[in-house]
């Protein structure tokens, strides 16, 4: 049994039925199975130090603090920020782009500015710069996109301009998997003075990421997308700018001195990290974080890469497929439809077998106007999945197709 056949022993999830099938699951790019060693963590800080952080000076309280705190340096040295206090934990992707479009955002943004993000985005980096802009009178420019779904340093450089104050862009595409090369994109964006923002909810997963060798401004990313629990993700900013942004929630232990008629803030991160925070989730992003690096990131970039390829090979041989990303190779993603059947009957075709899919528009409607579908099926392949998996997969694709026959 080979070394990922292995792992596979540490997702419980992968023991269940679904349908008296197998369970097989085809859905990591929405979010990940967990590892035993994640939930354990969670669970041994809820049945030995489950304090709360930051406050009072009993012990139980101490050490959540500790193993709390030692979560954003372990954080920093993982994407290769220089500082653990540039590390921000939020609910996760979202809650961080919202962060920096209505913080960062409404400090910097004027009638008149353009801020350029592209079709292909994720909803949780689109629509926060669309209602910044609106609310600001500003312009949303969007950069063009090139065959493969993403943005090209020619591509960006045709929309930038003394205007642009902020670009928004993803790291990996959630429905094409298309792969930005971020560094270049960043470095062009400082050219014309404005700031640079990686959606890396996707990005986090398939490759080493740096954010200083980067030099992007702000990344965003969320555990559940890498083994790690719901409900908690990062902001990385550059330190200059997470001092200069107000917080946008208040209330306990991000306060200095609370007045009556006003307030003095902690500096960042804990100004931003208002009230009790999801400090299980924490902990068990901690985890993730080394359940990840104890197999090492280019091994399961190589084990999800030969393993998609092997599974375009096989799509293609079944009848009346049409796929979008053949040639997206940075991730686990394909992204198809049976032509003439809608993914939605499709997906139920295959949760019948006992596979999990994703139908839909994936959250990136703007992207699904521009492949002219309503919606597709995507599939996303992981570290514990395998080729059976995908023979599987591959069997109930026919039966899809079938069932097409039948109908029509
Ligand atoms: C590219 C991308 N951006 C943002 C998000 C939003 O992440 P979350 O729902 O964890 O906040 C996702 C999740 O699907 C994503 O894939």
């Amino acid at each position: 049994m080979g070394k990922f056949d292995d792992l596979r022993k540490d997702f419980p999830m992968l023991e269940r039925q679904v349908n008296n099938k197998p369970f097989i699951y085809l859905n990591s790019a929405a979010t990940t199975l967990k590892p035993r060693q994640v939930v354990e963590a969670m669970d041994t800080y809820y049945y030995t130090y489950g304090g709360t952080i930051n406050r009072g000076v009993d012990s139980v309280g101490y050490e959540a603090t500790l193993a709390y705190e030692a979560v954003r340096t372990q954080v920093a040295e993982f994407i290769g920020a220089k500082d653990p206090n540039t590390i921000v934990f939020t609910r996760g992707t979202t809650t961080s782009i919202n962060m920096i479009a209505s913080s960062f955002g409404e400090l910097i943004i004027e009638a008149g500015d353009e801020i350029v993000v592209c079709l292909s985005e994720h909803h949780a980096n689109y629509i926060p710069w669309q209602q910044l802009a609106k609310r600001k009178g500003a312009k949303l420019i969007l950069a063009p996109l090139n065959d493969f779904g993403g943005v090209t340093p020619e591509g960006l450089q045709s929309v930038l301009s003394a205007k642009t104050k902020i670009v928004g862009l993803h790291h990996i595409s959630n429905v094409l998997g298309s792969h930005n090369d971020v560094k270049r994109l960043a470095e062009l964006t400082h050219e014309v003075g404005a700031y640079f923002v990686v959606d890396g909810a996707q990005g986090i997963v398939h490759e080493a990421v740096d954010v200083t060798d980067m030099d992007c401004d702000f990344y965003a990313f969320s555990a559940h997308k890498m083994v790690g629990p719901t409900g908690v993700g990062v902001l990385y900013g550059k330190a200059e700018l997470l001092a200069k942004m107000p917080p946008t929630e208040f209330g306990g232990e991000m306060n200095h001195i609370v007045d009556i008629y006003d307030t003095s803030f902690k500096d960042a991160p804990h100004k931003f990290e208002a009230g009790t925070m999801m400090i299980a989730e924490v902990i068990g992003m901690g985890a993730a974080i080394s359940y990840i690096e104890a197999i090492g990131i280019q091994a399961i970039h190589d084990h999800v890469s030969a393993l998609r390829e092997y599974a375009v090979e096989q799509l293609k041989q079944v009848a009346n497929i049409e796929i979008y990303n053949e040639h997206n190779h940075s991730s686990g993603i394909i992204t198809y439809n049976h032509i003439g059947i809608h993914p939605h009957d499709a997906a139920t075709v295959y949760d019948r077998e006992g596979i999990s899919m994703r139908s839909g528009h994936h959250c990136a409607q703007p992207l699904l106007t521009w492949l002219h579908q309503p919606a597709t099926l995507r599939m996303s392949l992981y570290l514990y999945n395998n080729k059976a998996d995908v023979d599987q997969w591959i069997v109930a694709a026919k039966q899809a197709d079938s069932f097409l026959d039948a109908l029509f």
